[in-house]
C-alpha cells in the first residue's frame, strides 16, 4: 500500500512493532528439545494477545501461526513436530494484521553452539538486508535495492536466492509491487514512491541460487543444499530515505 496520513502510519507502526516482538520473544524461546510447533504456540499466543491476526494463516491458509524452517529448509516451513537441537540453523518467519495493516518480518538464528562460518553468513545475511534499506528513498528507482545487495553479495562470494522476492505489503501480505527483485535487474523501470509500504528480504546463501519444493506443499529448500539465510524487514519509503516498521 501507499500510505499518506500519519493515522496509516501509526496503524503500520503497530502491526510492525508487534510482529517485530513476537519474532524477537521467539528466538528467545528456542532451545533444544522443543517442537517448532511449541515455538509456533508461542508466538501465536503472542499475536493472539496484541489482537493480531496470522497472515500466512488468514491469507493462504498455512498451517501455522508463523513459518519456522529448520535447515536445510530456508523458507514456508510448517511448524510440527520436528525436534529443535543444538547447532539447528533456523528461520522464523513472522507476518500479521492488526485490523487490515499487514507487517512481515523474518530472521535466521543458531541455536548455539554456532558453527564459525554460519555465524559469518548470518551477521552478512543482516548486513545485506541493510545494503538494500539503505537504498531506499523516494524517487530512487526500484532496482536499487537489487543493485547494493548484488553488490554486497558479489563482494563476499555469497550468492542470492533469485526466485524469492521481497514484496509490496500494508493493506495485505503480499500485494504490489509484487516482485521486488533483491538482485541487480537493470530492465526494472519501475520507482519507489513516497509512503509505498515494502519488504527487503534477501535470502544470502553460500552457494545455492534457487528455492526448490520440498515433499509437503509449504517447505522451500535450497538448490544444492548450501547453508542460507534471511532476513527481512517492512518499511515506509520516504522523501529523506525510510522508515523501518519491524
Ligand atoms: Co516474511
Ligand atoms: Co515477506
Amino acid at each position: 500500500m501507499t500510505i499518506d496520513n500519519d493515522d496509516q502510519l501509526e496503524k503500520l507502526k503497530r502491526s510492525g512493532r508487534v510482529v517485530a516482538e513476537t519474532l524477537r520473544v521467539m528466538a528467545s524461546k528456542m532451545e533444544p528439545g522443543m517442537t517448532t510447533r511449541e515455538l509456533d504456540q508461542i508466538g501465536r499466543s503472542l499475536l493472539e494477545r496484541e489482537g493480531a491476526r496470522s497472515a500466512p494463516e488468514s491469507t493462504y491458509q498455512f498451517p501455522g501461526a508463523t513459518c519456522i524452517s529448520v535447515s536445510p529448509a530456508i523458507a514456508h516451513g510448517i511448524p510440527g513436530d520436528q525436534v529443535l537441537k543444538a547447532g539447528d540453523l533456523v528461520n522464523i518467519d513472522v507476518s500479521a494484521d492488526i485490523d487490515g495493516y499487514y507487517a512481515d518480518t523474518g530472521s535466521s538464528f543458531v541455536i548455539p553452539p554456532v558453527d564459525k562460518k554460519i555465524a559469518r553468513l548470518c551477521r552478512d545475511g543482516k548486513q545485506a538486508m541493510w545494503c538494500g534499506i539503505e537504498a531506499v528513498k523516494a524517487g530512487v528507482k526500484l532496482n536499487a535495492i537489487g543493485r547494493a545487495i548484488q553488490a554486497f553479495a558479489d563482494k563476499n562470494r555469497y550468492t542470492l536466492i533469485r526466485n524469492l522476492a521481497s514484496h509490496g505489503v500494508g493493506g495485505a501480505l503480499h500485494e504490489a509491487p509484487e516482485c521486488i527483485p533483491t538482485w541487480y535487474d537493470a530492465k526494472d523501470r519501475r520507482q519507489i514512491t513516497e509512503g509505498l509500504v515494502f519488504t527487503i528480504e534477501p535470502f544470502l546463501s553460500t552457494g545455492s541460487h534457487k528455492a526448490v519444493d520440498g515433499k509437503d506443499d509449504w517447505t522451500l529448500f535450497a538448490n544444492g543444499g548450501h547453508a542460507t539465510v534471511q532476513y527481512e524487514h517492512t518499511l515506509v519509503a520516504t522523501k529523506s530515505g525510510y522508515i523501518v516498521l519491524t
